[in-house]
């Protein structure tokens, strides 16, 4: 074929395609409808979590936590939660979950529970765990889907009042709530609180992902919480509080104006009541003063006084430029609420015992075998209470001494070429790093929260914490627990970037083994929470977060400086493990010297042991020292 020639192409022989019949616009508008959020869901409900029903039930307790756990710190309340487990039949199981909130008020209970896009949380800037209003509802919806039943709700907010209670369900067509049920009665038990019961098609089964695990890990990241576990065929399991404090309050903020993009900034524009544009900004953003107004405009070349609503898409695009090309302060960041490091070791010191309890349990029976085991009533629930209580006050806790010369050099030098010059920078570092014995084995643990910091104009923190050693297995990978504004994230560890902080770590570094591109090895938990306003989530589900970069780096910096802490421990151990095998090792020898002694120097017998004993004590005493 000459260059430039034509390229003509035949296509293939094959049956002649059909004259099909032409769609007319008009003919398919008719089927053109709107779609409701609740018919959207429910085709999609894996989106949201329910995609199979071992998922369904953990998802749904999760939510109703999420939610109890929210009402509970928003209103000042210590959280006394207690989450129930039933098998009604092989796949059918309730689920209930109980608070002390500040319960819910009459008129908004079957909106918060039979509509989805129905919340409290979306329009505001402030950490908390829920944000999008599809939570529970879409629980709801899953249990009406599979067997029929309405969420049951019931709830009281005060003293004296009545508790309202609810039967409702979701009309999916409309996204509205349909309320076959509605009463009103005395709670004698409780001031004020919550409780919702769903019922629906699930299974429910112990190990990775389930909801025994997700409880332990919502503990974890929650001790000043205290919460009792029902679970089928088992005795109720009681988390205690750790630590006696609510989280700080956390205060609403406005949007910084670092994180505004160009449309969001027309539409804020479109909706404001303000006259100027300094106006405009100083009302919408957090950190806009008059002067940093009038230094946007300056750079946007617009006037200050500018009439909001002469603003064009010109003007909005230079206003836009305008904002980037202005240095404006950081976000306030009272709005996050972090775990902290002292609350992470209570945390984790809890962990290792609820751990050792659980391993230590009986195997589940079968039904007709055995003597019934009491499942619900007080009793086992305060014996259960006790078991917990007992052995936390067990533990015990060591603080390692300061390091010997040698060794502070050595870590300088990993602590420069890590290259995070500011983390923890002149901090005790004893005050959060211990060694807790729990029944017998020590662990190490370490607990690293970072400064506040910024993305998109969004204030973020992360936190880490390590255990190391005890009875976790030496060679798996280790084990992390993924954390959002204090959520455990139990599905999609390979697509978060919290993981890919943990692999990044470089744990090599750090004496602790790791293979390339995987998580490390070793004995070893990790913890790692991101704490904002608004966690970028990878979708619906809330499952993994995305891998922006500033959060990869921070969360590997606190992950470093629990690393260098690590290390200086496993040589600190390592060196006393040599030094203990010498000493046996002369231990050995020293009857021979006093014999040796004793024909050279001609002893007595009495003679030779004086010597032996003293040699003998030397070594101890140097060995102490
Ligand atoms: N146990 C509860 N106590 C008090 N308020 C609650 C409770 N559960 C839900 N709510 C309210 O219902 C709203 C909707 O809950 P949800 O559908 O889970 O959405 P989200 O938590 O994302 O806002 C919450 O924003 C909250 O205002
Ligand atoms: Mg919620």
């Amino acid at each position: 074929m000459e260059p430039g020639e034509p390229l003509v192409l035949t296509p293939p022989p094959g049956p002649k395609s059909k004259q099909r019949e032409r769609i007319s616009a008009e003919k398919l508008s008719e089927k053109q409808r709107e779609i409701s959020i609740s018919e959207f869901f429910t085709k999609n409900r894996h989106l949201l979590g329910f995609d199979n029903a071992s998922r369904a039930l953990l998802t749904s307790v999760k939510e109703a936590v999420d939610n109890s756990l929210d009402a509970c710190e928003e209103a000042g309340i210590l959280p006394d939660l207690v989450v129930r487990i039933e098998q009604l039949a092989e796949n059918r199981f309730k689920m209930m979950v109980e608070d002390n909130g500040p319960g819910i008020v009459k008129a908004q209970i079957p909106k918060v529970f039979g509509k989805l896009l129905y919340g409290s949380k979306f329009h505001r800037l402030r950490q908390s765990r829920g944000q999008q209003g599809i939570g529970i509802s879409a629980a709801g919806m899953y249990g009406q889907l599979t067997t029929g039943k309405p969420v049951m709700v019931t709830s009281k907010t005060g003293k004296g009042k009545p508790a309202h209670h609810y039967h409702i369900t979701i009309d999916t067509k409309a996204n509205k709530p349909l309320i076959p049920h509605e009463d009103e009665f005395e709670w004698p038990d409780k001031d004020h609180g919550t409780t919702v019961e769903i019922e629906m098609e699930a299974t429910y089964k112990g190990g990775r992902r389930s909801v025994d695990e997700y409880i332990q890990q919502v503990a974890l990241a929650n001790p000043h919480m205290h919460l009792t576990y029902y679970r089928p065929h088992k005795p109720p399991v009681v988390y205690p509080r750790v630590t006696p404090e609510l989280p700080p309050e956390t205060k609403e903020i406005k949007p910084h104006p670092y994180g505004v993009e160009l449309g969001a900034l027309m539409r804020l524009l479109r909706d404001s009541t303000a006259r100027s544009l300094s106006g405009f900004l100083q009302a919408e953003f957090s950190r806009v003063s008059g002067a940093v107004a009038a230094e946007i405009c300056k750079n946007a070349e617009l006037s200050a006084d500018l009439g909001v609503r002469k603003v064009g898409q010109v003007e909005a695009e230079r206003l836009f430029k305008g904002i980037s090309a202005t240095k404006i302060m950081a976000p306030p960041t009272n709005c996050l609420a972090p775990i902290g490091e002292p609350a992470m070791l209570e945390g984790l010191k809890a962990l290792l015992v609820q751990r050792h309890l659980a391993a230590d349990e009986p195997e589940e029976r079968e039904e007709g075998e055995g003597p019934q085991i009491a499942l619900f009533d007080t009793k086992s629930v305060s014996a259960a209470e006790e078991k917990v209580t007992a052995a936390l006050g067990a533990v015990t806790t060591i603080v390692e001494e300061d390091e010997e010369e040698d060794e502070t050099e050595q870590t300088a030098e990993v602590a420069s070429t890590e290259a995070d010059a500011d983390a923890d920078a002149g901090q005790d570092v004893s005050a959060n790093t211990k060694i807790i014995d729990v029944f017998g084995k020590s662990t190490f643990v370490t607990a690293v929260t970072r400064g506040p910091r910024v993305y998109r104009g969004n204030p973020f923190q992360v936190e880490a914490a390590l255990a190391y050693g005890g009875d976790m297995p030496p060679e798996d990978l280790a084990t992390v627990y993924r954390f959002a504004n204090r959520v455990p994230l139990l599905y999609q560890q390979g697509a978060c970037a919290m993981t890919q902080a943990v692999v990044r770590a470089n744990w090599k570094t750090y004496d602790v083994q790791q293979s390339r591109g995987a998580l490390p090895n070793g004995p070893l938990l990790v913890l790692v929470h991101i704490a904002s306003v608004w966690v970028p989530f990878t979708s619906e589900a809330k499952e993994a977060v995305a891998h922006y970069d500033e959060i990869i780096t921070e969360l590997k910096f606190a992950l470093q400086e629990c690393g260098r802490r690590l290390s200086r421990h496993i040589r600190r151990r390592r060196r006393a493990a040599e030094a203990d095998k010498k000493a046996r090792y002369i231990e050995k020898y020293i009857p021979h010297i006093g014999m040796a002694l004793q024909e050279i120097l001609s002893l007595t017998d009495s003679k030779r042991d004086v010597v032996v004993d003293r040699l003998t004590t030397l070594l101890e005493r140097s060995r102490k020292m």
